[in-house]
């Protein structure tokens, strides 16, 4: 059974605005999946949906078998958001709002506390459970949204935009925690607009753009869509005029390096070599840069 289902997702704001449109995708039990897109594309709007923050316009959406408007409760109560805004109580301490919000998920008291001071210690916030939430840094509170979302142990986290805000360090320190999450079983869904996020952590990713998954595959065969290489040709000395044979690879000149991209399917690196050797240039390295997600991000959402 998918850990979550969307199909024929619609949502009309009420001002008319369509933040979703006719969308569907599943997302299997275990995996750690990514809503990649830009700021405006419906990625909260589609969290909202799942977690019974907003209403859909039409289609089903359901977590396990649970309808999340049918079956509210039991649907709720197998996810965890972070969500994207801040919205603790800024005069609460740490450790009451994780513990109000075990009790909102029915949590026994007698089982609070321990479930609280293992989170709090795994995330490094133990030591401040007796400040206020307005006391904290904007990555701790990161930490305590992340923290609350966890405390009742749900099959599917949502994390909308985790990272966002964070330094470098907690980054990293986060993505290990939340790849140890997905490793113990937890179903992940991330929306972010850090490609690099979404490659370091994800094995699907969608990519979502004006309320349209326009590409939907492992980061493996997203990366195959843009079927080319980059290869910088680093010369001794700044050329002025470009040999016209080198054109056919849409050859640009940076200073004193040349940019030259080819198909590697077609496999016509040697050539390039050979092209490149007739030129007599004098070549002091060559570098090849790789494909990355957000190259083909710009390509899709540009077409
Ligand atoms: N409550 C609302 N009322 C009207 N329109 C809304 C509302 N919430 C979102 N929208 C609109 O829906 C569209 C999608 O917004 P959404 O917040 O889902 O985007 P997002 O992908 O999460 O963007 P970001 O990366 O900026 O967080 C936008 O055009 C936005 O203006
Ligand atoms: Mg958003």
């Amino acid at each position: 059974m998918d850990a979550i289902t969307i199909r024929n997702l619609t949502k009309k704001y009420g001002d008319g605005t369509v933040a979703l449109q006719n969308i569907s995708f599943s997302i299997k039990k275990g995996e750690f999946f990514a809503l990649l897109g830009p700021n405006g594309a419906g990625k909260t709007t589609t969290i909202n949906i799942l977690t019974g923050l907003a209403n859909k316009t039409s289609g089903d959406v359901l977590l396990f078998d649970q309808d999340v408007v049918r079956n509210y409760q039991q649907a709720r109560s197998l996810v965890g958001l972070v969500p994207q805004e801040f919205n603790l109580d800024q005069f609460d301490k740490v450790y009451n709002t994780l513990f109000f919000n075990a009790g909102y998920f029915g949590i026994p008291r007698s089982q609070r506390h321990s479930k609280i001071e293992s989170l709090l210690r795994e995330l490094g916030l133990w030591e401040k459970r007796y400040s206020k939430v307005r006391e904290l840094s904007g990555g701790m509170k990161r930490k305590v949204m992340i923290a609350r979302a966890l405390i009742h142990e749900p099959k599917i986290l949502i994390l909308d935009e985790p990272t966002a805000g964070v330094d470098v360090e907690t980054r990293k320190s986060l993505w290990t925690y939340f790849r140890r999450l997905n490793q113990k079983g937890t179903t992940i869904l991330l929306t972010t607009h850090y490609i690099e996020e979404a490659e370091e952590l994800c094995q699907r990713i969608a990519i979502v753009h004006k309320g349209n998954i326009i590409a939907l595959d492992t980061k493996n065969n997203l990366l195959e869509l843009l079927e080319r290489e980059t290869i910088k040709v680093v010369l001794s000395e700044p050329l002025s005029v470009l040999p016209p044979s080198l054109k056919k690879y849409g050859a640009a000149v940076q200073h004193n390096a040349l940019l030259l991209t080819i198909n590697p399917k077609q496999n016509n690196f040697s050539k390039l070599l050979d092209d490149l050797r007739k030129t007599k240039l004098s070549i002091r390295k060559i570098e090849t840069e790789r494909t990355t997600l957000e190259d083909v991000f710009l390509h899709l959402t540009k077409k």
